[in-house]
């Protein structure tokens, strides 16, 4: 059955950009001149998903307000009404982890698999992006049959292997990974992969099937990993799907993290970029003395 379907988790606390997430999701901050999700959006319109879950929570509303039709504020669309897109939402109670959000969503999925896009990262096509971009080829890789999930994965320097989902495989004819294990923000030493989960995925229903019985780790949420690895000790096959050379995930979760991408995005925006680049460079020479 076709993937058209996508659940965008945003119910985190966003604790590492405080004061930022007081109030706003750090979800509405903005790259540039529109706020992350929107950008997320984008991607997975044009990735050919045409209906949308939002799993929001406490101090998220400003993200249902942002899509709400507002004729006051101008008559273009956010997202062109061609794609026919329906956004939907729903809430995780309290903030337990990922693969907890993701349990919110098994209703919605009614039995069939999901495009999973994580709220805070965006994946920058390659500049000259000839092929599909990557939420498509995780689609084309699940419809392909016989997988119980689809990850997107990208290559990170050592220093980065304790930050993320690093997932272990065999490298197919065709460039996929065939997963035997995914490892939580393992010591870079222990595990001999470097690729990183890239906060895209498919899932099927016996993912979200699999979270429902998912116990929380110690620090009391619920990991999508430790479902991933259920479902491989049973025998369930597992596809990663590489960002292709060019693609680029970017993280805005801390400071640091979201001001190079916001920096990134400007620099290389065809309307403001020529401008930032030569004010960029004055405020070096200027600040290099
Ligand atoms: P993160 O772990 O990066 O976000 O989750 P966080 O928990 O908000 O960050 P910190 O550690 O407090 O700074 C990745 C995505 O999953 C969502 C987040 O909103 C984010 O978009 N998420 C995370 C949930 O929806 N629920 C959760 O319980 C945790």
């Amino acid at each position: 059955m076709p993937v058209t379907d996508a659940v965008i988790p945003v119910a985190g606390l966003g604790t590492r950009l405080l004061p930022a997430t007081r109030s706003q999701p750090k979800e509405m901050l903005p790259v540039l001149d529109r706020p992350v999700v929107q950008h997320v959006i984008e991607e997975l319109v044009a990735g050919g998903i045409g209906r949308v879950l939002f799993v929001t929570g406490k101090r998220k509303r400003a993200i249902e307000d942002h899509f709400d039709a507002d004729p006051e504020l101008g008559s273009a669309p956010l997202i062109d009404p061609r794609a026919g897109l329906q956004i939907l939402y729903t809430r995780q109670p309290r903030p337990a982890g990922l693969g907890d959000a993701l349990r919110y969503a098994e209703g919605f999925a009614e039995g069939r698999g999901v495009l999973v896009a994580l709220g805070d990262a965006l994946i920058e096509p390659a500049p000259q992006a000839a092929g599909p971009g990557i939420v498509r080829r995780l689609i084309d890789a699940y419809e392909e049959g016989g997988v119980a999930a689809v990850i997107a994965v990208e290559r990170v320097p050592d220093h980065a292997v304790s930050r993320y989902g690093i997932v272990v495989g065999r490298q197919r004819a065709d460039g996929l990974l065939e997963v035997s294990s995914v490892l939580e923000k393992p010591d870079p030493a222990s595990v001999p992969s470097r690729m990183a989960v890239a906060a895209r995925y498919v899932l099927s229903p016996a993912v979200l099937a699999q979270l429902q019985l998912t116990a929380p780790d110690a620090s009391g949420e619920v990991q999508l990993a430790d479902a991933f690895r259920a479902l491989l000790e049973r025998g369930e096959r597992i596809l990663a799907v590489p960002l292709a050379p060019g693609e680029r995930r970017h993280d805005i979760g801390t400071v640091a993290s979201y001001s190079a991408t916001f920096l990134r995005y400007a620099l290389r925006d065809p309307r403001f970029g020529a401008q930032l680049r030569e004010q960029a460079a004055a405020l070096l020479a200027e600040l290099d003395g």
